[in-house]
């Protein structure tokens, strides 16, 4: 990733919106778009209008940065990802998270649809991830490191930040959410999995399955930021399931979880507001 180019995007942005405080950010994953509908005082821009920002090669699939507010939180949230299965190579996928960095966010929740492979995951539960494997084979941060950025070689042994994690486990009762905790295995996708791939990395340690999520971690963690992501189960994995996956009742599935999952992140932001200084 070139320094200048995110350094580019994030001055842009600074200057559509100069006031605003950028330390929390929001990546919402398929489904997810809705969260955005919470924030008080919220502008946004189109992320096509952001130099250096990677075009979707999704048609109709328009990416929007937005900020607002939740409460006196000022939150920053992206609507429409950049997935590998797209065909972009990994340090375009982390774009966005290399600017939110840049911008000075210091605290990330990603948030992803999956397929549940733990028996005790069902569609509609909220995962709040734990760990992850990362079943992509390869790692944004391969090639020359910035090392303003973050070290060459960062330690991943607490990804997900465990006092944020506690943070949302004492909101989500208030929010009326069993919230579950588990390992987020990510493939490259865009093919679902294989029963066999479900039943392999269900004995590899993975209570769940995206196809996102994971680099962007990995590109957070190197710069330093304090991360925390949930999944949002819009399905059984293959092989556990007898119908076949489309990305169609995925989304379905996903909308559905929004009504409860909206006031759940809600709560989250604030508490985790509260810790900022
Ligand atoms: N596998 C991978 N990604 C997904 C799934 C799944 O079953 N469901 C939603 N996203």
């Amino acid at each position: 990733m070139k320094p200048s180019k995110t350094a580019a995007a994030a001055a842009f942005i600074r200057t559509l919106f100069p006031e605003f405080p950028f330390r929390t950010a929001l990546i919402l994953g398929s489904g997810l778009g809705s969260v955005a509908g919470v924030l008080e005082k919220s502008r946004e821009t189109d992320v096509s209008d952001i130099p250096g920002w990677p075009a979707p090669s999704v048609s109709g699939h328009r990416g929007k940065l937005i900020r607002g507010y939740i409460g006196n939180a000022p939150v920053t949230v992206l609507q429409g990802r950049i997935h590998f299965y797209e065909g972009h190579p990994l340090q375009t996928v982390i774009f966005p998270v290399a600017v939110l960095a840049d911008l000075g966010v210091g605290t990330i929740i990603l948030t992803n649809a999956a397929g549940g492979i733990s028996p005790d995951l069902e569609p509609g539960d909220i995962m709040m991830v734990s760990d992850h494997l990362n079943l992509l084979m390869t790692n944004p941060l391969i090639g020359p490191n910035d090392d303003a950025a973050g070290p060459r070689f960062p330690d991943m042994s607490e990804p997900y930040d465990p006092e944020l994690r506690r943070l949302a486990e004492d909101a989500a009762p208030g929010a009326g959410i069993v919230l579950k905790e588990g390992v987020l295995a990510a493939t490259t996708g865009p093919s679902y999995e294989t029963a066999a791939e479900v039943k392999m990395i269900g004995k590899l340690g993975g209570d769940a399955v995206c196809m996102s999520t994971v680099p962007e971690v990995i590109a957070a963690v190197h710069r330093g930021m304090r991360v925390l992501a949930f999944s949002c189960i819009t399905n059984k994995a293959t092989g556990l399931h007898n119908t076949r996956l489309s990305h169609a009742d995925v989304k379905e599935s996903a909308a559905r979880i929004q009504t409860r999952f909206t006031p759940f992140m809600k709560s989250v932001i604030e508490k985790i507001d509260r810790t900022i200084t």
